[in-house]
């Protein structure tokens, strides 16, 4: 690599609306499609900032997931052992048996199964807010639904007992947690890995209906790879959709004006998801990519073994695909954005995760109209320092 960075990735947002991405991205993004950016990890890569040249490098097999080659961006020794160990199960991998198994998976998750299971997350939903309206508030909104929404609808589809779910978050919360240190993050990662291997071989031997059971029953992957693509599903599902609810609760209220465009006609609820989903980003921190040979993306050259970072936060604010693209604008039409990344990596629960959010905020936005934080926004704490953004906790009462 040739010219001198100007910026660094991951940049932790700035004072001021939270939802901002930061300065630095967006001066990067002014400059030009690809530019050089310096790791806070150590090392550089190529910052991708732009819609078109996004899409390119996610759809360009010339470009690995593999995080385990040389030069892969944001990664750590540490990050490197983890991923060695969970090798098996990981689909960063992009060869014939990252196909197989997506193709696996992208069965239980298509369209068709998703609509059917819309009455089951509608009435988990309704049951989890009965409890919170009960009790009363002021509650804290993570806690209370956030985070049980999607952990309620994951434990249901692999049949993992939804008791646990904050052992899950607990623990996951660590394992990507770079201020927790390297031990602490392997251990949460071996008890995890401990935990899930338990449960797919008590489902061995007691199969249910739920998708740990069918995986095992099809005998297409070992015991060991079930109990991985499990873990998987369940770490990929929770923590994304979990902050995309709190974070979309949130921007709601501070923008009045969409929120009651929303509350007027809920039939908007499909588009302001694709919305929120646009302008909220939660992989903040970019898909990372490893050129496999020497491709002209945007004018630059990048050449074999050079690290690349596709950042979805900034280009989902590419003004030439979005226009006032730093603005909240649920009747956008945002359906083009990158928040579920591109080609072959791209998310296998995305069909899940919009019917969760579609279903969760309708029925949070009609069940309790005078929704309303307890605090000034100012004294909220944010997750910057984990590959995804979100609210630790949103007190609100109604
Ligand atoms: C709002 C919620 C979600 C967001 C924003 C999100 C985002 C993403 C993104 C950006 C990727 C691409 C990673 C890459 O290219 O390197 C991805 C992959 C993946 N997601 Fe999601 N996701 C969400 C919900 C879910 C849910 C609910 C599940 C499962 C139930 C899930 C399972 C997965 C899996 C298994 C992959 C890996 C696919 C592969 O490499 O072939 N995600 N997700």
């Amino acid at each position: 690599m040739t010219s001198t960075p100007t910026v660094t990735v991951p940049t932790p947002r700035e004072t001021g609306c939270p939802f901002d991405v930061p300065k630095s991205y967006r001066q990067a993004a002014e400059e030009g499609p690809v530019v050089k950016a310096a790791t806070l990890t150590g090392g550089e890569c190529w910052m991708v900032t732009r819609h078109a040249e996004v899409h390119a490098v996610l759809s360009d097999r010339r470009f690995s997931a593999d995080a385990m080659l040389p030069n892969f961006p944001l990664m750590t020794e540490e990050l490197r052992k983890m991923v060695g160990e969970s090798r098996k199960s990981a689909p960063e991998v992009d060869d014939q048996e990252h196909i197989r198994r997506r193709r696996m998976l992208t069965a239980e998750f298509k369209g068709k199964r998703v609509e059917a299971l819309r009455p089951q997350i509608q009435s988990m939903v309704d049951g989890i807010l009965d409890g919170m309206i009960a009790d009363g508030g002021p509650v804290d909104l993570v806690s209370r639904f956030t985070l049980p929404v999607p952990a309620a609808v994951i434990c249901l589809l692999l049949g993992v007992p939804f008791e646990d779910h904050e052992f899950f978050k607990d623990r996951s919360g660590v394992m990507l947690d770079f201020q927790a240190g390297p031990e602490a993050m392997m251990k949460a990662r071996v008890e995890l890995t401990e935990y899930m291997n338990k449960l797919t071989a008590e489902k061995q031997r007691h199969p249910d209906e739920a998708l740990i059971s069918t995986l095992l029953t099809k005998g297409e992957l070992a015991t060991e790879d079930v109990a991985g693509t499990a873990l998987l599903l369940l770490l990929g599902g929770l923590e994304t959709t979990s902050s995309m609810l709190a974070l979309s609760t949130l921007s709601l209220l501070q923008h009045p004006e969409q929120l009651a465009l929303l509350r007027a006609d809920s039939s908007l609820v499909k588009g302001a998801v694709e919305e929120l989903l646009r302008y909220l980003t939660v992989v903040q921190n970019g898909l990372a990519r490893v050129a496999l040979e020497d491709v002209e993306i945007g004018g630059q050259l990048i050449k074999a073994g050079e690290g690349v970072l596709c950042m979805l936060s900034i280009a989902n604010r590419d003004e030439t695909v979005f226009p006032g693209g730093h603005e909240l604008d649920l009747q956008r039409g945002a359906r083009t954005h990158l928040s579920f990344g591109y080609g072959i990596h791209q998310c296998v629960g995305q069909t899940l995760a919009r019917a969760e959010l579609q279903i969760a905020l309708e029925t949070l936005l009609r069940r309790l109209p005078e929704l309303r934080l307890t605090v000034p926004i100012e004294e909220l704490r944010f997750r910057d320092a984990l590959g995804f953004y979100g609210v630790e906790e949103l007190p609100v009462t109604w």
